[in-house]
């Protein structure tokens, strides 16, 4: 954790604002050690990274507040829950998995990738196919409480396989319970969910995925394949977007 403050440091020009930083970091230090839970928790108050110190396309600048998630850490965290997931699903049958478009496409990539290595590698496998499904129940940053499935592959293939999804980010939970309805129509096996993010908020109806990522502040957050209004998702890193943005690329201000 020191490389944070170093890092952060770095930007304080006189001893006073280095001594607070110090305190600063050392209350988010014991935030972040409480990591004890089913993921990582980033703490409200953690304001992430300088987007100084990575690299953020230029035509997203001064569209962004901060990096939260640099995708280094999102990809370092992705191979340990291809390892709990391979770990604790049933190899018995056939897996398919669903990724939750778009949104989810980047993270789906990246988590197949390790699922496939670690299969290669192991003495006990199965054989894994791929679908997807698109919802949408987003305008800018606010949800149109309507969750609409809007394409994607035809569901009937899962009866009796196991069924791994794999999603962005659970915010109120509604869009994962309404894809979980659907999908046990379709008769699986088992469904287990998997989600790089989970939003800590007072919306939230108290479903939780199997696996998760990162439990995130109730902030919009934007990159590694989420977006506002289909803006930031050719932006690597998860940020935090500006104030100015969320006006600039807004649907229902135009
Ligand atoms: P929920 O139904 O409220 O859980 O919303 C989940 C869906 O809303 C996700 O799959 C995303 O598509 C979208 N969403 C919610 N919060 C964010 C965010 O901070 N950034 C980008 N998309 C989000
Ligand atoms: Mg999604």
């Amino acid at each position: 954790m020191l490389w944070m403050f170093y890092s952060n440091a770095h930007t304080a020009s006189s001893t006073c604002q280095v001594k607070k930083r110090f305190r600063a970091f050392l209350v988010r230090k014991l935030s972040w050690s409480h990591n004890m839970g089913d993921c990582i928790i980033v703490d409200d108050e953690y304001p992430g990274y300088s987007k100084e110190f990575f690299n953020v396309p230029s035509h997203y600048i001064n569209d962004v507040e901060s990096v939260l998630l640099p995708r280094g850490i999102i990809l370092d965290r992705t191979a340990k829950l291809a390892k709990d997931i391979h770990e604790k699903i049933d190899l018995s049958k056939p897996l398919v998995a669903l990724c939750v478009l778009k949104g989810s496409y980047i993270f789906f990539n990246d988590l197949l990738e390790q699922l496939r290595a670690l299969s290669a590698n192991a003495n006990k496998s199965c054989r894994m196919s791929i679908d997807f499904i698109r919802l949408k129940s987003y305008t800018d940053s606010t949800s149109t409480g309507t969750i609409k499935v809007i394409g994607g592959d035809d569901l009937s293939g899962i009866k009796g396989k196991n069924v791994l999804v794999v999603e962005d980010i659970v915010d109120s939970g509604r869009t994962m319970q309404k894809l979980l309805k659907i999908l046990d129509e379709n008769e699986p096996n088992a469904v287990r969910v998997v989600s790089l993010l989970v939003k800590r908020t007072s919306r939230s109806t108290g479903y939780r995925p199997d696996h998760i990522g990162f439990e995130v502040p109730d902030k919009f957050v934007v990159g590694y394949g989420l977006d506002y209004n289909e803006y930031f998702r050719d932006l690597g890193h998860i940020c935090i977007m500006s104030p100015d943005s969320v006006k600039k690329y807004s649907i229902s201000n135009s």
